[in-house]
């Protein structure tokens, strides 16, 4: 199993009670997540949320699809546990994995098994190969017509525009958490799982879908550094 920063219970802790709500446009990336679904999938029945963390994406999926049962994968024991905890309430629709996405998810789901494949803000740590072949088995276990949505932390085109989503993202934090900006920005330029972070361009990751195959391959929406992008099978 890959070791990152995330199998660290403070930094997932930190994670869920600062940053998860603090997410500039959370809320609308996850209402365009539904609405793209619900466009191509009217009704998906089986659903993987890879990098699953505390199951915040699971969980509006489950809350949306109450015939969906979801299977929520992540490499982080501190995140499995949390999400043995939030997700109690859907507990007969999921089932919890510890598992590392950047080995094999295929005996997770079965070829050609799932309607409904999403992520949020984990593929982006592996390197960008891996990143290339993890697409490509999301879409060998997608069914034909199934959809795969990646909400992701992105590269900014430029180095002055990472400057600008840095200082924009610490601004969130800090208002969201009413806390002293300096402070926040102290600890956000020098936290640990920064150097977790393999970003890549959102434009050159949807050309990768369209190259394996991916229908309607587009970034659905974008705020500086942070994407909704994926395609349909
Ligand atoms: C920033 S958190 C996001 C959690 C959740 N998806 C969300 O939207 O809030 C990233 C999650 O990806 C998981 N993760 C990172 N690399 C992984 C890997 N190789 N295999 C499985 N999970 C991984 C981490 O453990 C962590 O829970």
């Amino acid at each position: 199993m890959s070791t990152t920063n995330w199998q660290r219970q403070d930094v997932t802790q930190h994670y869920l009670e600062q940053v998860r709500g603090a997410i500039p446009f959370g809320v609308e990336q996850a209402k365009i997540m539904l609405q793209v679904i619900n466009h191509f999938t009217s009704s998906p029945k089986r659903i993987m949320d890879l990098g699953c963390g505390n199951g915040f994406l699971a969980e509006v999926l489950l809350k949306s699809y109450p015939e969906a049962s979801a299977v929520l994968l992540d490499h982080s024991k501190p995140m499995v546990e949390t999400a043995r905890n939030d997700m109690n309430d859907y507990r007969d629709r999921c089932d919890i994995v510890h598992a590392d996405f950047s080995q094999s998810i295929q005996k997770y789901g079965g070829k050609g098994s799932l309607d409904c494949i999403v992520s949020g803000y984990a593929i982006h740590h592996l390197p960008h190969e891996k990143k290339r072949e993890l697409y490509q088995e999301i879409y060998e276990l997608l069914a034909p017509g199934g959809i795969f949505i990646n909400i992701e932390h992105t590269a900014s085109a430029t180095p002055e525009l990472e400057k600008l989503h840095d200082e924009l993202f610490v601004d969130h934090l800090a208002s969201h958490n009413k806390r002293n900006r300096n402070d926040v920005a102290q600890e956000y330029y020098n936290r640990s799982d920064k150097d977790d972070n393999i970003l890549e361009r959102v434009d050159l990751q949807v050309d990768w879908l369209r190259e394996i195959g991916f229908n309607h391959a587009d970034c659905y929406f974008k705020w500086m550094e942070l994407a909704v992008f994926g395609g349909t099978k």
